[in-house]
């Protein structure tokens, strides 16, 4: 006899069902309600991040929630500067053109990546000519490295908590088994957080600029004070969703997915057997 589940992300006053969590939760681009975020909200996210698996349940991760707003203003700016330095010396386009598309039609037919659906009209003629390699002199002509850093700034700015996920080093060590596991307890940490988020009606956004540029992630390192102890992983921005909040300059969507049959091989890679 077939049995059926109902899953819940919280049980108490908000419930979400877990698969519908699981389908709304996104990449929230745009400004966060300015409303702060309660202390039970924070430990529910927190507390849900430490119910993920982790290798003998080390529970590998600490975690900074910063609210101090001289500190988030601080992150904003050091993000900002790292966006207009790497779009300015064209690194970012080096990177990770391969992800962009440029239509609907094109993100339809790839089912990955991230369609910039939002361009001012004076860039619209020439986006994917700009967005090449060639074209980064046009892109700073155009003050593209300006506009993309000041919205950048603006959304960390606003954010009235940014979240340090923390790897402890000692079970966070590259190239070892444990170094592997850390990585993969930090992914089932990281989703539980951001789907506790979503059914609290909060949304997430990765701040990684930072991350490559060098210089600025080792003032994030000691903003932060994170110590020898401790590999800082990322840094989010969370705060609860307001749909009223305008979009950036330049924005995206990424709701494509390749489906199951894109994803999955029976029995062997490759093997085209169907289940019933
Ligand atoms: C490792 C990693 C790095 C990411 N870096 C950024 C980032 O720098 N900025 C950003 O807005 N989103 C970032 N994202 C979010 C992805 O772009 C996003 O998850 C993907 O496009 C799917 O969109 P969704 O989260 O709305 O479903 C990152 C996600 C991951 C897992």
């Amino acid at each position: 006899m077939k049995q059926s589940f109902t899953f819940f992300v919280l049980l108490n006053n908000q419930i979400m069902e877990l698969l519908e969590a699981i389908y709304k939760r996104k990449t929230i681009n745009h400004a966060f309600s300015s409303k702060k975020v309660s202390k039970s909200d924070l430990e529910k996210i927190i507390n849900s991040a430490n119910r993920a698996p982790s290798h003998f349940n080390s529970q590998p991760w600490d975690f900074i929630l910063v609210t101090d707003q001289k500190v988030i203003t601080s992150i904003g700016e050091i993000a900002g500067d790292s966006m207009e330095k790497l779009i300015s010396k064209g690194e970012f386009f080096k990177r990770y053109l391969k992800y962009f598309r440029f239509s609907k039609e094109e993100i339809k037919s790839q089912k990955s990546g991230i369609h910039i659906d939002k361009i001012p009209f004076f860039l619209r003629p020439f986006i994917q000519f700009v967005l090449g390699e060639k074209g980064i002199s046009i892109l700073n002509f155009l003050g593209v490295p300006k506009i993309l850093a000041n919205d950048q700034k603006k959304i960390i700015n606003t954010s009235p908590v940014l979240l340090a996920f923390m790897l402890k080093k000692e079970e966070y060590k590259p190239g070892t088994k444990s170094g592997i596991y850390s990585l993969i307890s930090m992914g089932a940490a990281l989703q539980n957080i951001w789907l506790t988020a979503t059914s609290l009606g909060m949304g997430l956004q990765f701040v990684s600029t930072p991350m490559e540029v060098e210089e600025n992630w080792n003032q994030i390192l000691d903003l932060l004070k994170i110590p020898d102890s401790h590999e800082l992983m990322a840094v989010y921005r969370l705060g609860y969703i307001d749909q009223n909040q305008d979009r950036n300059t330049i924005d995206w969507v990424s709701d494509e997915r390749r489906n199951f049959q894109d994803l999955v091989s029976f029995n062997y890679f490759g093997g085209k057997e169907k289940i019933d």
